[in-house]
């Protein structure tokens, strides 16, 4: 068994790596974080080579990638021009969670699962264009629930659809626009659970527009910042009745989204084939949850 240190090589489009994922991966068990700033795709061959030619045979998983930043577009670039470099089994594990958005998708989503599910019902997505949204709406469909898309812009919901279906769905996926009272009226109507996944500090419901509707079972805000995303709802919520809907608030989400964080660290160190992005980070939530369960 090899008794090297753990090192993890973390990759952030920012000037400044961020000091949240630096601080999580020195909990989640790292012994050495080599931070990179500004990093660009084109930047990563020689950081890449770095890691995997140092370290040879059982020592190799003793070395990964996290890809982070706040801008997923360019750290998606990042993880195929990282996964480019490997061949054979000269490679190391790597996760993606730019704006924690994998990992603050899963956990919504197992939230919703504790009470609902999935497969049978119609789930309504706020603000579903940001990098949380897009990840509920794909990690929804792909379990088979119907989808509601919601942006401002119609147009920015169907390009969102034709993506996700592109890529593979399961569930329907139906883009509405939320601009305006009757819109979202429409929205939330017959929907067994929303969640807002809008930009921080924005209110996207007033309590008036969800505390009454028949068929309403789940309420999930992920906005941490006042006001709440969907009104009335706390951030530490986690799975309290109000008004006969249970709901969850940011933090409330969040708790989860730090254990599943946690794990998906401590998993990229088993082996040093682990390609860690949203699928395969769902799946350790969902082991997480299991065997909270038992
Ligand atoms: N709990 C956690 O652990 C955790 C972790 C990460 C993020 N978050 C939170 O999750 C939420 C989503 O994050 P994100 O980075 O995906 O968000 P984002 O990209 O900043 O915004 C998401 C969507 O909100 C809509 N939006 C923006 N400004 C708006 C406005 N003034 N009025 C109405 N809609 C507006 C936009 O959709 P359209 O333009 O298409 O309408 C945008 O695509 C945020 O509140 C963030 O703070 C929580």
């Amino acid at each position: 068994m090899s008794t090297k240190p753990k090192i993890l090589l973390q990759f952030d489009s920012d000037q400044h790596p961020s000091v949240f994922d630096s601080v999580v991966a020195i909990d989640s068990g790292v012994d050495q974080l080599l931070p990179f700033g500004s990093v660009e795709a084109v930047d990563v061959r020689e950081l890449v080579h770095g890691a995997m030619f140092t370290r040879g045979g059982e020592s190799l998983k003793k070395t990964a990638i996290f890809i982070g930043g706040s801008r997923v577009k360019s750290a998606e670039q990042i993880l195929r021009a990282v996964v480019d470099c490997f061949f054979g089994n000269i490679r190391v594990s790597v996760m993606l969670d730019a704006n924690g958005a994998n990992t603050t998708a899963s956990a919504a989503v197992l939230c919703l699962q504790r009470h609902l599910p999935v497969n049978e019902i119609t789930v309504g997505v706020l603000g579903a264009t940001g990098s949380v949204g897009q990840r509920v709406c794909r990690l929804l469909s792909s379990q088979g629930a119907k989808v509601r898309i919601g942006s401002r812009s119609l147009s920015r919901a169907t390009s969102l659809a034709s993506h996700i279906q592109e890529s593979g769905s399961r569930g329907p996926l139906t883009p509405m626009t939320t601009d305006g009272p009757r819109d979202l009226e429409q929205f939330v109507k017959g929907c067994d659970a929303l969640i807002a996944t809008g930009a921080a500090g924005v209110q996207l419901l007033k309590q008036e527009q969800w505390q009454g509707l028949n068929a309403l079972k789940v309420a999930i805000d992920l906005n941490a910042v006042p006001p709440e995303g969907i009104e009335s709802i706390e951030v530490t919520s986690a799975g309290q009745d109000v008004s006969g809907k249970l709901v969850y608030g940011a933090i409330g989400v969040g708790n989860l989204k730090m254990k599943i964080h946690k794990c998906a660290i401590a998993t990229l160190f088993e082996s040093n084939d682990h390609i860690l992005d949203l699928e395969a980070i769902y799946d350790i939530g969902k082991k997480l949850e299991h065997a909270s369960d038992i």
